[in-house]
């Protein structure tokens, strides 16, 4: 009988969707495995291939154990395809065909709708592989280290997750869509990725971190969307990809959280307590908090554009065909039809910021983003605590959604990061007092040296405070051939 909670490792490419008795999509996986590593090799990690790196790799979709940790190779790991246990009488939880079985096949009708949201899922992965490729080179420590390449690999394996589903159920288009996702590339100008925010550059630790705390937070809440899909494969494909992107999302809060406590640490150690002291601050070899606030900025705000616009038919059309639900779907309590329901939207017309309550089925981007806003909240509290803890006036804080965005209703609008409408050329001569500048990034990578001795961290980041895997401090978690 088919084990469908333990992995097989008896086919080239571990699973627990009986991949050796599939030998159709056996074979087109196989035959796509060395372009993968081709690609790996040539766009993910620079350098560190032959070094042992402490790595977890998925054995199980058991929540209670479904990892083990060990050295491993990167080029070696096991990516493997698996999928949440399918759900006893699983229904349709959103739309038009609400409460009919979950879809087992794709829906002739809605295949092309399926593909392209399976394909843009799928391109977000390896983009984020690419946009950290030369992270490697200034880690602040051997745990950092580990842990960029551990949501390196896990994204990999989510962009093996989206090719399964592309080669199972989507046949020859599937597997043209395959191969172009190995053809596109983060930042390129021929064949660039999907969408902004993945060809945007990852220059530093801290946009790194921020990344993982806000850009892969927009990876949680459209898997979460995604999980909710009538089609049930995606859905569970999806649900298991939640549990990884969770690790990738603490890799950013702690990571933020790291920076301004070394930042706080070194403050009160030096008797400044003038957060704004900039020269004085920086000369501590920390980063102020002024300029995490601004980094902050920025990778929220290209997160909030990755949701799309705000009132959006595609988004109504998705959810109407049950393709795609809202988050926490089934928990909803309405009619899951959203026949008459109205949602609240914020426009920008005449120069002025206003609300006005639209049909909810067509509002489903800006309520997946307004869920995303209340997740985000959290770890910004946390970060807030860490300052007060060290008697620091100084508050973190999300900007206004209508700051510093390039998609919908706020694309280009002169909004501060308090809501506040100025003029455009206002608006352009502050910039830098709001997102990072030319100086502060200069500054940030003054401080990326990289720190390879077990138990030691860059000058600019505290020490974490457990271990991965409950490893003690100075573990060794990546085995650096040559030192
Ligand atoms: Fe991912
Ligand atoms: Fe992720």
């Amino acid at each position: 009988m088919l084990d469908l909670i333990n992995v097989s490792y008896d086919t080239q490419i571990p699973n627990n969707v009986g991949l050796s008795s599939d030998r159709r999509v056996l074979k087109a996986l196989e035959k796509w495995h060395p372009g993968y590593i081709n690609w790996w090799k040539g766009s993910g990690p620079d350098g560190f291939l032959e070094d042992l790196v402490y790595l977890r790799t998925a054995v199980s979709v058991d929540p209670k154990g479904w990892a083990k940790f060990d050295y491993v190779k990167m080029p070696e790991y096991r990516w493997g395809v698996l999928l949440a246990p399918q759900v006893e009488g699983r229904v349709i939880p959103c739309g038009e065909h609400f409460g009919e079985p979950a879809w087992q096949e794709v829906p002739g009708e809605y295949r092309s709708m399926l593909r392209r949201m399976v394909v843009i899922q799928g391109d977000t992965e390896p983009a984020s592989v690419e946009q950290q490729r030369f992270l490697g080179v200034t880690a602040p420590s051997l745990y950092d280290l580990r842990n960029l390449f551990q949501v390196n690999v896990e994204e990999g394996r989510h962009l093996w997750a989206m090719v399964y589903i592309l080669q199972k159920y989507f046949g020859k288009d599937g597997r043209e869509e395959a191969d172009d996702l190995l053809l596109r590339q983060s930042g390129s100008d021929e064949k660039p990725r999907m969408l902004g925010a993945f060809n945007e550059e990852t220059p530093d630790w801290l946009s790194f971190f921020m990344f993982t705390y806000f850009t892969d937070r927009d990876g949680k809440m459209q898997l979460e969307a995604l999980a909710q899909s009538g089609f049930d494969p995606l859905s569970r494909t999806c649900r298991f990809m939640l549990t990884e992107e969770a690790h990738h999302m603490f890799v950013g809060e702690t990571g933020v959280g790291r920076t301004i406590q070394r930042t706080c640490e070194a403050m009160n150690e030096a008797g400044i307590t003038d957060p704004f002291d900039k020269d004085k601050i920086r000369a501590l070899g920390v980063i102020d908090l002024p300029t995490i606030q601004k980094k902050l900025n920025l990778h929220y705000t290209l997160s909030l554009d990755l949701f799309g616009a705000e009132v959006s038919t595609n988004a109504a059309n998705a959810f109407n065909a049950g393709i795609k639900g809202r988050y926490q779907e089934t928990k909803l309590d309405d009619d899951h039809q959203l026949q008459n329901a109205t949602y609240a939207v914020s426009e920008f017309t005449d120069g002025k910021i206003l609300t006005r309550d639209v049909p909810a089925l067509t509002a489903i981007n800006m309520r997946l983003r307004d869920d995303y806003s209340k997740d985000a909240v959290g770890g910004v509290k946390r970060w807030n605590a860490i300052i007060r803890k060290h008697n620091i006036e100084f508050d973190l804080a999300l900007p206004h959604s209508g700051f510093h965005r390039q998609i919908g209703a706020f694309n280009g609008a002169p909004v501060t990061p308090e809501g506040d409408v100025i003029s455009t050329d206002e608006w352009k001569a502050r910039r830098d007092e709001w997102l990072p500048s030319k100086a502060d990034g200069d500054f940030i990578q003054s401080l990326m040296k990289p720190v390879s001795e077990p138990g030691k961290y860059a000058s600019w980041i505290a020490a974490p405070r457990v271990g991965i895997d409950n490893k003690p401090g100075d573990f060794e978690y990546v085995q650096l051939h040559m030192a």
